[in-house]
């Protein structure tokens, strides 16, 4: 009888330091399996004396009954542990900060394009584009420049043979312009331009915008009053000074070249920056497509948009704008 007592507390403290549920089931294998410990003390009713024997067998299924019971809690016990440390091992902190993401940004050029694209579109210009793969005729010969002459060594061109080239300017894009609609025209053009020309301030590709305005009476006068409110609008100042000079282009009679007043000197002398050239349409460009110069006339403009983005946030280095650097684009909200 007293074994069956030490039996019972053996289970227990064996069940209660069983840490994990394969331990358990080994444990109830030995107590309590077929050849368990149990099932052994059953074997031995036999060997007992009768009086004893209901005694006895009442005792035992009373330790097989407490045995059970001690697994079932540890069992218990040890699955909800289990569960727990799962819990705690699987928790999310919702109170950790997101990790963000980067949000794309407009590169500085096309915002710069836009911001000017704007300005015209406002005041009915209509955005055009032309190939950047353009016949020379184009590029150079209706706009008034000639085989043999010497405005076309200035452009640097890439030929793709003799007839085709990497358009030099977005000028020709007003030919096409012109060759497909009537006057009144009003239209803005951005778009790359290509020049065999490499450094700190020049690209082999490049943006320009132009604009073209043909009407009935347009004169100088309009061109001026245009760009200095373009100008100032761009740059964001009221009182910005600008400046024509007197300047040449195959395509203008008259042409100039539009300065800006940026800053001093050392000497204390106002600084002029050049932004564009512009000037009133030739007339030899006006009949190449077929326009009565007697009855219209218009201006022209054509900016360099890398220029214009360089002033506007104070970029030293053409080339960062194509170096495709993160940290540098991101800046540009
Ligand atoms: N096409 C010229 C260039 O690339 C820029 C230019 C000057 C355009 C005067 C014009 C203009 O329309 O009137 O250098």
């Amino acid at each position: 009888m007293n074994n069956i007592d030490d039996l019972i507390n053996e289970a227990r403290e064996a069940v209660n330091a069983a840490d994990n549920i394969t331990a358990l089931e080994q444990l109830r294998i030995t107590f309590l399996g077929k050849k368990g410990k149990i099932s052994l003390l059953m074997q031995q009713l036999k060997n007992i004396a009768p009086a004893e024997k209901a005694a006895f067998g009442a005792k035992v299924n009373r330790a097989r009954q407490l045995i059970s019971e001690f697994i079932t809690t540890r069992k218990t016990e040890l699955e909800a542990a289990e569960l727990n440390a799962r819990l705690t091992r699987e928790t999310l902190d919702i109170t950790l900060p997101g990790r963000g993401y980067h949000l794309g940004t407009l590169h500085p050029i096309t915002q710069t394009i836009i911001r000017i694209t704007e300005y015209f579109s406002r005041l009915g210009f209509s955005v055009a584009e032309g190939p950047e793969l353009e016949d020379q005729y184009y590029n150079f010969e209706a706009l008034n420049i000639p085989e043999h002459h010497p405005a076309r060594a200035m452009h640097d061109t890439f030929y793709i043979d003799p007839a085709t080239v990497l358009r030099t300017h977005t000028s020709p894009v007003q030919i096409r312009v012109m060759e497909s609609s009537r006057p009144p025209i009003a239209i803005i053009c951005p778009g790359k331009v290509y020049r065999c020309d490499s450094d700190q301030t020049h690209s082999p590709m490049f943006h320009q915008t132009e604009a073209l305005y043909i009407a009935e009476k347009v004169s100088f006068a309009d061109l001026k009053t245009f760009l200095s409110r373009f100008l100032k609008y761009f740059f964001d100042r009221k009182d910005l000074r600008l400046r024509f000079r007197p300047s040449y282009f195959p395509f203008t009679e008259p042409s100039a070249e539009v300065d800006i007043e940026w800053g001093h000197n050392e000497d204390g002398s106002v600084k002029w920056l050049e932004v564009l050239g512009c000037g009133m349409v030739h007339p030899n460009v006006l009949r190449q497509v077929n326009i009565d110069t007697e009855k219209y006339s218009g201006f022209a403009l054509g900016l360099g948009v890398e220029r214009f983005a360089m002033l506007r946030y104070g970029i030293k280095d053409l080339r960062q704008f194509f170096d495709n650097n993160l940290d540098f684009l991101q800046q540009f909200i």
